[in-house]
């Protein structure tokens, strides 16, 4: 595992331009299953969720291509249902070709799928919710076995082949048979327990094909869904209410391929955004929506961070910032987000803001608290709560000290406070950071950081 070292104490100036979300363009890669030619999808980040997300999709026998920051993808001809392999180990995101294989195919077998270490990330959510629309599952050796069970008893289906019309006859009486499986579902309710984002993305994906109308009650309301949706319809899917906590899908025979750039990454926004109130300085981010950080803005005015909105940029200035004590509570959307917790954190800890943090939804996700603990601030982490205190700049450690990142965000946290300490920090498992930021270390050079891999 590679690191990078910082040189901190420098304020950051300039501008960056945020690139497609991770966390829509997961979901619509495997949406891509459902569609019969080649999606163009623009404006994604070359980061390795996606590049690991686009090797399960091949491992399936979709074609796909990533120049620039543009992707193809053709999943015509896939005719495997299992994921399975390195790639889909390495990724959470591969568990949303589970609905997409089971609304092409009637079925879908997946072993252990991957994702930051940051929670048992089950996925009963999903299992109860696909069993609402029909379907069993059943664990064997590792393996989780999905499938309508008319097509285990009768073994009506053919096995799975692609919607390549060169195909032989008996693939398209398959494929008939198949769908005339699933239109034997009645219409059909799903009732999520908790707005899990996965699960609402997975019973989407499973019911966009098809003739049966599904109805999801307690669905999660994160952008990312409502982008999932715009894309799907935009294939000639017929979804309504992504957003809100009730989505109806109205089943189509087929989708057709688009060309589509996702909404931009609000995690990375968010993380420029604490980042420069970690150091001060004056920088502006392109390619942004407001409405997707409003939240966090509101937050950073409140302890004095100059903020700006004109058109898809945000301008931010820091100087000095108040201590004015922060809470926060992470919760589904339209909550705080859990995945900037951990950037608030390292910002308020190096800025002396006292600040709580109730991590609601991930069982693991202060081991950033704890590295920054090593540097000698007052944090004190108990359960689901992490308290950080002012920390006098005597009792904090300045000799060069490695950080260990645990994941994704976590990491993110840890080069924050480096970027903003007067000393050398080395920040280590640099690849976890790479999960979900292109290039942050150029972008940081960019606006003036002395950070180097
Ligand atoms: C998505 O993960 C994101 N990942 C996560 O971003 C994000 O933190 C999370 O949503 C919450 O917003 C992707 O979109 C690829 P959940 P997901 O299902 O779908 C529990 C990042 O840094 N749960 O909403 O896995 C689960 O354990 C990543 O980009 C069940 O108990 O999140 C967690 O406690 C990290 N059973 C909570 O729900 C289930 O079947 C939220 O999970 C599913 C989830």
């Amino acid at each position: 595992m590679s690191e990078i070292t910082v040189n901190g104490g420098r304020k950051l100036f300039g501008g960056v331009k945020i690139k497609g979300a991770k966390n829509a363009i997961l979901p619509i890669l495997a949406a891509s299953v459902l569609i019969r030619g080649e999606v163009k999808l623009k404006n994604c980040p070359r980061i390795s969720d996606i590049k690991n997300m686009l090797g399960v999709l091949r491992d399936l026998g979709a074609k796909a291509s990533f120049r620039g920051n543009t992707i193809k993808i053709n999943a015509s001809k896939i005719s495997k249902y299992e994921i399975k392999g390195e790639n889909a180990k390495k990724i959470r995101g591969s568990i949303f070709l589970l609905g997409a294989l089971l609304g092409r195919f009637g079925k879908a077998t997946t072993f252990a799928s991957g994702g930051c270490a940051i929670g048992a990330r089950p996925i009963d959510l999903h299992l109860r919710g696909l069993e609402a629309l029909g379907f069993k599952s059943e664990d064997i050796n590792g393996a989780t076995y999905i499938y309508r069970d008319e097509a285990i008893a009768q073994n009506s289906l053919e096995p799975a082949t692609g919607f390549d019309p060169k195909n032989t006859r008996n693939a398209a009486t398959a494929q008939k048979k198949a769908l005339n499986a699933m239109r034997e579902i009645k219409t059909r309710e799903v009732f999520l327990d908790f707005a899990s984002v996965g699960a609402t993305e997975n019973l989407i994906l499973a019911s966009v094909l098809g003739e049966e109308t599904t109805r999801i009650v307690g669905a999660a309301r994160e952008p990312e869904i409502v982008c999932l949706s715009g894309f799907l319809n935009a294939a000639g899917a017929k979804i309504a209410g992504a957003g809100t906590d009730e989505i109806i899908i109205d089943g189509v025979r087929e989708l057709s391929p688009v060309v589509f750039e996702p909404i931009p990454d609000r995690i990375v926004c968010a993380t420029y955004l604490l980042a420069v109130c970690a150091t001060g300085g004056s920088i502006t981010i392109k390619n942004t929506l407001y409405e997707h950080n409003e939240n966090l803005i509101a937050k950073l005015r409140s302890v004095g961070a100059k903020i700006q909105t004109r058109g898809n940029s945000i301008k931010i200035n820091v100087a000095e910032l108040k201590k004015t004590p922060l809470s926060v509570h992470t919760a589904p959307w339209v909550g705080f987000p859990t995945d900037i917790q951990s950037q608030l954190g390292a910002m308020c800890a190096v800025r002396g803001i006292p600040l709580t943090i109730t991590e609601n939804l991930f069982e693991n996700r202060f081991s950033y608290a704890s590295e920054l603990k090593k540097l000698g601030f007052n944090i004190e982490i108990n359960g689901k709560t992490a308290k950080f205190e002012p920390t006098p700049r005597e009792n904090l450690t300045n000799t060069q000290l490695a950080l260990t990142a645990e994941d994704l965000r976590g990491g993110a946290a840890l080069i924050i406070a480096a970027l903003a300490l007067p000393q050398k920090t080395t920040v280590k498992n640099y690849e976890l950071v790479a999960r979900g930021y292109e290039d942050i270390v150029a972008d940081l050079k960019k606006l003036g950081a002395d950070i180097y891999l």
